[in-house]
């Protein structure tokens, strides 16, 4: 008789990348993917903790499973990721209805782990097991594939849980990295995304200059890659290398995600971050300098421990300046266990919703403009599927910029490289033609 998994996927693009593993190993013990999970004999929560928000939302969901357990104790119910490593055993004791807790680093032994399950248990430890992961994934995307270059983070920035339920930085042998992209497109991937917490800093216990812009164009050299992106960039970090892998590569995206999180040097000094506003501004300009079609991203932070108005002014001052296609901004969540946890002068969250708000307003206005700039251009587009209108498709520019086109009679499929002449801009998205 098939058994069935489902996975309930939270988090970062690393978390999808782990999810992809955890698939693999379930369908290599037998089980069947299902979207439903009352209808899996086996349910993974893979979970993320960056934020308060994230961490109620899947509390949220661990408590929706336990009327699936009442209804049929024979599912196991796992919960691993990030979350998992945070709160570990606490979740046992709190939810009855959860199974198994797995750590950050036991992707690889899932496998092992379930095949000898037995009883309720928590695997949690962080420092023991810093080899990398191999083996099966199941991907989810018939032509891109997530590739982890490194696991684990040693930056530290005040605010962030990230180093404690990661763990210290490890960087993939370069070699086991080609052999995963090769093997990629022999299945036919051709879009590749090399992922890590701080890919600048791959490579540095190898003691290797410049190994993160090496393995990019080597990468980039594999015949078969049609597409190479990476995240995530330290603004600290990123060095002339990468930015003249990216000038000269033949498939590396001309998008730069380089989080900037605060316009303020107080506040950038109390985040640890370890660079100045000037020192990213020059950054930036450099890059324009280099890769003039740059597509150029960030995160942002609002209201950060004692973040004054001032400080605020400086962070819209920086994102007027520098005109970013596009920006992910958060309101400062406290994590407990972070230094800036234990600042004063917490900003109230009035406070931090009304300057969010003030940092959307003037940042939805530079996307419609960086956007608007796309009208009247041919961009070359990656099919990803039909929007909800079946009629109209969506995709993506080596930029990273989502397109929609309407079909008009074709027949596409995932991963097509389509021809796109954009025609209008909105603020998250351009609109435009197929050509041919
Ligand atoms: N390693 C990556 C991603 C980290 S998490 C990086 O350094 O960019 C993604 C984003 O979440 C961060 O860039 C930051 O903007 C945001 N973030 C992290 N911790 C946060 C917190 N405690 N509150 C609000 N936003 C946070
Ligand atoms: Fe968190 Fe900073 Fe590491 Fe990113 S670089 S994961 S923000 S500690
Ligand atoms: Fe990613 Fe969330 Fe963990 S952002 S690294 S899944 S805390």
């Amino acid at each position: 008789m098939s058994k069935f998994y489902s996975l309930l996927n939270y988090g970062c693009q690393m978390n999808e990348s782990d999810g992809e593993h955890y698939s693999g190993q379930l369908q290599e013990l037998g089980y069947q993917y299902v979207a439903d999970f009352h209808k899996a004999d086996f349910i993974l929560v893979n979970t993320c903790c960056v934020r308060e928000s994230a961490e109620k939302r899947i509390a949220g969901k661990i408590g929706e499973l336990k009327a699936v357990k009442v209804a049929n104790p024979q599912v196991i119910i796992a919960v691993a990721g990030c979350m998992a490593q945070k709160e570990g055993d606490k979740l046992l004791q709190k939810y009855p209805q959860i199974d198994l807790v797995l750590g950050t680093s036991y992707v690889d032994d899932f496998k092992n782990i379930l095949a000898n399950y037995r009883r309720r248990a928590a695997f949690l430890d962080l420092t023991v097991r810093p080899k990398e992961f191999e083996g099966t994934k199941v991907r989810k995307s018939s032509f891109h594939a997530w590739i982890p270059i490194m696991y684990g983070c040693n930056n530290f920035c005040t605010y962030c849980i990230v180093p404690y339920v990661r763990g210290r930085e490890r960087s993939r042998k370069k070699e086991n990295i080609l052999a995963e992209v090769r093997q990629g497109v022999s299945q036919g991937y051709k879009e590749f995304t090399l992922l890590g917490q701080n890919v600048d800093s791959y490579g540095k216990e190898f003691g290797v200059p410049d190994a993160f812009a090496d393995l990019l164009l080597a990468v980039d050299a594999i015949p078969g890659v049609e597409r190479l992106h990476y995240m995530t960039s330290h603004p600290r970090d990123i060095s002339d290398a990468v930015i003249g892998a990216v000038a000269k590569g033949r498939h590396i995206s001309e998008h730069f995600h380089l989080p900037v999180q605060s316009g303020s040097n107080e506040i950038l000094r109390r985040m640890n971050r370890g660079y100045t506003r000037e020192h990213y501004l020059e950054l930036i300009r450099k890059i324009r300098l280099a890769v003039p079609q740059a597509v150029i991203t960030t995160d942002i932070i609002v209201g950060f421990p004692g973040e004054t108005e001032e400080d605020f002014q400086g962070t819209l001052d920086l994102v007027q300046e520098v005109g970013f296609d596009s920006a992910f901004t958060f309101i400062y969540s406290k994590r407990s266990g972070t230094p800036a946890a234990k600042m004063e002068n917490q900003i109230p969250l009035d406070v931090k919703k009304q300057r969010l708000q003030r940092l959307m307003d003037l940042e939805n206005i530079n996307s419609l403009a960086c956007n608007e700039k796309m009208v009247g251009r041919e961009y070359s587009v990656f099919a990803e599927g039909p929007t909800k209108n079946r009629d109209i498709w969506s995709g993506r520019t080596s930029g990273n910029k989502l397109v929609l086109w309407p079909v008009e009679g074709r027949a596409y499929k995932q991963g097509d490289e389509v021809q796109v002449l954009v025609e209008k801009a909105q603020t998250w998205l351009v609109k435009g033609r197929a050509k041919q």
